[in-house]
């Protein structure tokens, strides 16, 4: 990101599902407040996405990512987790459309400077803030997210879910396995969302996928926010497991095509992004 201004994937990504709603009238992830939210922006994302069909894969998997996230929200709500922390929460509206109301009290984690963009933009779209959500600004490069989840009133205790979608990407091996641990540890239990991608294919391997990353890779770095790791699957869930975390559900494009694309046309490679779920619970 660009010091002191907002994550401009953060409005990609919000511009994804805005046009979900629009061309594909969201059959995969229905949100009623994904057009609003981008205000004067949504009528440029449809153009946008109309001129360049090429991005539709992408945001196909944006849709499929938030649904997946908040079927696996509703199965950990009946199993009793009662805090939602949206890590990275960018323009994601779940906690405006909260249907688990006081059962689910919502901490919306973002840098500082995305969140008051953010904040700007439920303003001028007179979306609400309900009384279940916290927000906490937090810039992982200067804070941990223990300190500013307990700076928020957020309670180690209760069984929590987490949403992580579109930024392990962006963050180092490290910083990836270093919030991880932290979810893991959680006395209460915990639940967490997140997507990866697996590392470039090459040589004999390139196929269409290996393109389309090329050019999603060059075009996040060209505005500031440069992939920074990718992740083989067994390896990944190796140590999802030595992180302690009791079951891994992890959905490649296979599961994806076969759980969200049957009879849809809907065009997902074999190698590419991943959307997974670990539980401690
Ligand atoms: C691609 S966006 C994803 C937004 C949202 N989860 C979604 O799916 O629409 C990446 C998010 O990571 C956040 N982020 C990036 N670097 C950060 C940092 N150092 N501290 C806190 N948040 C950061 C950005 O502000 C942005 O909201």
């Amino acid at each position: 990101m660009q010091p002191g201004e907002p994550s401009r994937t953060a409005l990609g990504a919000a511009a994804h599902r805005a046009v979900h709603q629009v061309l594909e009238r969201g059959s995969i992830f229905a949100d009623p407040l994904a057009v609003r939210i981008l205000g004067a922006d949504a009528e440029a994302a449809i153009r946008d996405a109309e001129n360049n069909p090429s991005r539709r894969m992408l945001r196909l998997f944006i849709a499929v990512r938030t649904r997946f996230a908040e079927d696996a929200l509703a199965a950990a709500v009946a199993r009793g987790a009662r805090q939602l922390v949206v890590l990275g929460a960018g323009l994601d509206t779940f906690a405006y459309r909260n249907a688990f109301g006081e059962s689910l009290h919502v901490f919306e984690v973002d840098h500082p400077a995305t969140q008051a963009w953010k904040r700007q933009r439920l303003a001028e779209a007179a979306i609400p803030l309900p009384h279940t959500l916290t927000f906490a600004p937090i810039d992982f490069e200067r804070e941990t997210l223990a300190e500013g989840l307990a700076a928020a009133g957020f309670d180690p205790a209760k069984q929590s879910f987490f949403t992580w979608l579109g930024v392990a990407p962006y963050l180092t091996e490290q910083a990836v396995f270093s919030t991880l641990g932290f979810i893991a540890r959680l006395p209460g239990g915990a639940h967490v969302v997140f997507d990866y991608g697996n590392p470039r294919a090459s040589g004999s391997d390139r196929d269409r996928y290996a393109a389309a990353q090329e050019a999603l890779a060059t075009r996040v770095a060209s505005i500031g926010e440069a992939f920074r790791s990718y992740f083989e699957t067994d390896a990944l869930h190796a140590e999802l497991m030595a992180l302690g975390f009791r079951e891994v559900e992890d959905l490649g494009p296979a599961l994806i095509r076969e759980r969200y694309f049957v009879n849809r046309g809907g065009f997902l490679p074999d190698r590419g992004g991943h959307i997974v779920r670990a539980t401690t619970v």
